[in-house]
């Protein structure tokens, strides 16, 4: 009973404007999580309206952040609902036969980590280490990995998300074939979906191959960043890489740095 008045109430006085300057409010909230792309045909008349409705309806705004404000933490509620669809395309990349390496695998390797996410990271496919344990990057190109977010980003492994292009252990570790990428590959393009990084890091070759849909080499690509319409996409070499031929550790270093610089600027 209580709560049909309220909406009634509601909806009576809140108009689009409002919805807009909550939305806003929001966003300064909670940062980049909440970008609202800027109307690129918004005039400054329009601007100008917007404003002026703002100060209008500040009384209605503040009546709006009472009601909000008995409201579940809205951060939480995103968060936990990017969770549960993580969940769903994990489960079906656990089950998945789209491809020839669910035979040979022994654990499917879906993402993992922090759902709200700015920053993911993207790999070839699961080692031996990944395979028994359906994690990615727990081995020893994993350890120099988090080696680089931790040191150079500042960061912890539950604050990034990291992932694969391909989700089963190809047979001795080779190179996945151009037929299991484009099997795999969608997977991949729903995590992020729901995650909505800022940054995509492409690591290697078939990584950044993948995500740009390129056929460029690696020394081509290589500290470089490409601007595509739902995030930025850096290359870095893979970390297995690194851990082979250490004399570019310095490289891989200072890739992570371009990486501090982006969030920084
Ligand atoms: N190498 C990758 O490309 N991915 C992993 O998850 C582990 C090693
Ligand atoms: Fe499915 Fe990808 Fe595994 Fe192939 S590699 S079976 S597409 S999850």
């Amino acid at each position: 009973m209580g709560d049909e008045k309220k909406t009634e109430k509601a909806g009576s006085q809140i108009n689009f404007d409002d919805v807009l300057n909550f939305i806003e409010f929001i966003e300064e909230c909670y940062g980049e999580q909440f970008i609202i792309k800027e109307d690129k045909n918004n005039t400054g008349e329009e601007k100008e309206r917007r404003n002026d409705n703002k100060n209008k309806s500040a009384g209605i705004f503040e009546k709006i952040m009472d009601e909000v404000s008995k409201l579940p933490d809205p951060y939480h509620i995103i968060r936990e609902e990017k969770q549960r669809m993580l969940k769903d395309i994990a489960e079906r990349i656990k089950v998945c036969k789209k491809c020839e390496l669910w035979k040979s695998r022994t654990n499917a390797v879906p993402g993992d980590g922090n759902p709200n996410a700015q920053i993911v990271f993207v790999g070839e496919a699961p080692g031996y280490e990944e395979d028994k344990r359906g994690k990615p990057f727990v081995g020893k190109s994993g350890k120099l990995l988090m080696k680089m977010i931790q040191d150079v980003l500042g960061l912890r492994r539950e604050d990034v998300f990291i992932t694969n292009i391909v989700r089963c252990r190809p047979p001795e570790n080779r190179t996945p074939e151009k037929e299991e990428v484009s099997a795999c590959l969608n997977y991949l393009f729903e995590e992020l979906s729901v995650i909505r990084p800022r940054l995509v890091v492409a690591l290697g070759a078939p990584a950044a191959k993948a995500i740009l849909g390129k056929d460029e080499k690696i020394s081509e690509m290589r500290g470089k960043f490409y601007t595509r319409p739902e995030f930025t996409v850096f290359v870095t070499f893979h970390p297995a890489f690194v851990v082979r031929n250490p004399s570019y550790t310095e490289t891989l270093e200072n890739d992570f740095k371009k990486i501090k610089e982006f969030f920084e600027s």
